[in-house]
Order: C-alpha cells, then structure tokens, then sequence
C-alpha cells in the first residue's frame, strides 16, 4: 500500500500544471472546478503548498457576482472541445476578464475541501491563516447560488446543465434528453481521439449539451433568463448535497475564525431551510432513496443512481431515513457479484459498466459515500466501500471510472476513461491516510 501512495502522489505531480492541476493529459488539459477540490485533499497529505495553491488558483477565477466556472482555460490546448471559444463565457457583465472559463459550474465542494484540508494540516496556524484569506469567496459563491439558482425561494437549487451535475451522462437526463430535440451539431470530438468512443457519451448527446450553453449564451448567460428558458433545470441531489455539506464545513470555519459573523447565521438559515426542503422534496418513499427533480417539466426521475445516497455526506437524513438508505444501497448495488458502488441502478436497462456514468465505480462518489457512512457509524460498510475502491485502483490503475462487474477484473483491465487520473489518485493518497 505504500508503493500506491507513492503511485497516486506521482500522479499528482505530474498533473500539476504551475499553479493548477488537470484531472487528466489530453482528456481534460484545465481546471475543472470539482476536480481541483478533490485534487487539493490529496496534495494536503505531501504538499499542502499545492493543496492551498490549487485552491487560490481556482477563486481567483471567480465572477464578480460570486460564480465560480466549471473549467477555467488557463492554457491554450487543442485537445479539448467545446473550448473558450465556444462557451463564451465573456458574454456574461460579471465574468472574469482575467481568465477564459465556461459559463456553467459544478458541484460546490470547495467549502468541504478547505474544512478537510484544516484536518489533514499539521501545522493549523497556518491552515487557518489559510482559510481566512479565501473564505470569503466560497461563502460569496454559496451566495450566489442561493441568490440566482433557486427561483421558488425552496432552498433547493437548480443546475441547467448536466455537465454541472458532475454526471455528465447518467441515464436519468435521458428523460430530459426525451422533452428536447436539438439540431444536429457539425463539430469534431476530442475526447472520443483519446478514450474508446464505448466509454465516452454518444454524438446525439452532445448535441443536446451544446444546445442547451446556445440558448444560455443567446441570454449573455443571464440566470433569470436561463431559470426561464432552459429546457434542462434540475434540483439534483448530490449538487444540493454538496452545497449543503460546505456550507455546514463553513459554518465551522467561521466559529474558528470569528464566531461573531455574521455569515454563520445566515449559512444557518440556509442549511434549515435546504435540509427541510431536501427531506420533503427530494425524497422517493417508493424507492427509499433520494431523488432528482426536473424543475422544467415539473416531474421527479424517480431513478436510483449513486447520488441517491450522497446526502449521508451531508447528514440530511435522520437515523432512520439512513438505514433505509444503506439497506437499498446493499441490496440494489451491493450483490455480491459487484464493487460498491455503481453509479446507475445495475437492475435498469438504461444501465452500462462501461460507460461513463451510465454505470461505471467513480471514486468521488464512493469517498463521499465512505465519509457519509463513517458519520453515521456504519464503519462496516464504508470499509466495504473502502476495500473495492482500493482495489479496483491496485488491480487497474488510477483511472476515471471502473467497471463494477467483478468478474470483469479478472478477465481484462477494467479501468476505463483517462488513465492516471487525478482525483482517483487524491482520493486513493486520503483514504489509504483514512
Ligand atoms: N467532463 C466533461 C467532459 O467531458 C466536462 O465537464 O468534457
């Protein structure tokens, strides 16, 4: 296990780009927002210069109103589609003129990762000197989703895109992808140059994702105007998640720093609300388990996928709700015959081990499982979640995403995607430190 410590920090350093890290050479040449949140709670286990520096990296490339983009184009690179070229992120007032980004974003998982970082530190002054100097930005960011992204004041925010959700292609927006029908797109993929296109989403469904940035760019990116038009609005549950964990994260911070602000009371507005809302709404009592809300067409997608259970991170549910929670989660994605935990419902057609989100273990997902279910003392099971993670990446690779079909692995290489991948890498370094 120490050979795969030292493995994932070479990893590290060789994604790290002066400044920044790319989850992935040739796939994913920038800074993706989740990404770098993910990548700094590795670099705190051996680099905390790094860990603080990817951090700063990614805020300085924040809006003025309190945005932060999904990808910040720090360099040129022709390896990428769609590029800076085509989000036109400028076209919004508030956008950095410094940095080219998208105009869309993804999961809030900053505030989480600094309140990781401050216990990963063995040198807490300086942690928390740390933490001061850029606080304040994730805390506008919270702010602006509260503000813009959740038009029905339920403390539940939308995304309006599926590259925000982080899942770019779970079968759950294929009910959306059914409402539209957007042009046919001529353009040329990059990533499918790099991965077998069988891992990769299809050509129709980059049709849909290019459309649905046309209609926001058409508005300037205009948030009022996209809460309008998007033919894509989700309250998703692993994004409401992560708000919700960073801002209970903040919320700690803050005591630490200055308990009197008066942030922390209203971060403590908002989580009440969000959690109530999250409970009444987000919900399925058929499923046992949380689900996805098309805000546009007014409809839950009642699917299980392993998002249904990142709220745990975040303690939403109480103590009973969780243990209908982890008793589907074994029974549904914990046969034997499979590594916890799938991303799409293995029971579903719409299910594929290959491809992407449509199927495949994401490590992510699965250290947000494991940190949610060590909270609630289900130490059994998240060191079940454990066990497979660290050894679909001993036996494969630091890829993006594994198959979670056991027998697969003993057959050929079941890592998929980009290889030598960051994040798995930053999470294999923290839960062997675990
Ligand atoms: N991961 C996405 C991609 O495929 C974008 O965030 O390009």
């Amino acid at each position: 296990m120490e050979n795969l410590e030292k493995k994932a920090q070479n990893v590290l350093v060789q994604n790290w780009k002066d400044g920044f890290s790319i989850p992935c050479a040739k796939l994913y040449p920038f800074q993706w927002k989740w990404d770098s949140g993910f990548i700094a709670i590795g670099f705190a286990h051996f680099d905390m210069d790094k860990a603080e520096k990817e951090i700063e990296t990614l805020l300085n490339a924040q809006w003025s109103n309190g945005f932060i983009p999904h990808i910040v184009f720090h360099t040129e690179s022709d390896t990428y589609f769609p590029g800076p070229d085509f989000h036109r992120a400028d076209l919004h007032p508030n956008a950095s003129k410094e940095y080219k980004s998208t105009g869309m974003t993804q999961p809030p998982v900053t505030g989480f990762v600094l309140e990781e970082m401050y216990k990963i530190s063995k040198d807490k002054k300086r942690s928390l000197a740390f933490i001061e100097s850029v606080i304040d930005k994730v805390y506008d960011n919270h702010s602006y989703f509260y503000r813009e992204r959740d038009p029905k004041n339920e403390g539940l925010v939308y995304i309006y895109h599926n590259w925000e959700s982080g899942t770019d292609n779970s079968p759950l927006w294929d009910d959306i992808w059914a409402t539209m029908n957007p042009p046919v797109y001529t353009f040329e993929r990059r990533d499918i140059k790099h991965v077998d296109p069988a891992e990769r989403p299809t050509q129709r469904e980059y049709d849909h994702y290019l459309h649905i940035i046309d209609i926001a760019k058409k508005h300037n990116y205009n948030d009022a105007k996209i809460a309008e038009l998007s033919p894509f609005l989700v309250q998703d549950p692993l994004f409401n998640s992560m708000l919700i964990k960073s801002n209970e994260s903040l919320i700690n911070l803050y005591k630490l720093i200055d308990s009197s602000s008066e942030k922390i009371k209203q971060l403590e507005a908002w989580q009440e609300k969000s959690i109530a809302n999250f409970n009444a709404k987000l919900f399925d009592e058929e499923l046992g388990a949380y689900i996805h809300y098309d805000l546009r067409n007014e409809v839950p997608l009642k699917h299980l996928s392993s998002s249904s259970f990142a709220p745990i991170y975040a303690n939403i549910p109480d103590k009973e709700r969780t243990a209908i929670l982890v008793k589907n989660m074994l029974e549904v994605f914990g046969k034997e015959e499979h590594y916890l935990c799938a991303s799409f419902d293995p029971r579903s057609n719409r299910f594929n081990p290959k491809k992407y989100w449509r199927g495949p273990v994401w490590i992510n997902l699965n250290w947000i499982l494991i940190k949610g279910l060590q909270q609630y003392g289900y130490h059994d099971v998240a060191e079940r979640i454990k066990k497979d993670s660290l050894e679909i990446v001993e036996k494969n690779g630091f890829y993006e995403y594994f198959n979670p079909i056991k027998k697969v692995h003993l057959e050929e290489n079941a890592g998929y995607g980009g290889n030598d991948f960051s994040w798995t890498a930053a999470l294999t370094i923290d839960l062997l430190n675990d």
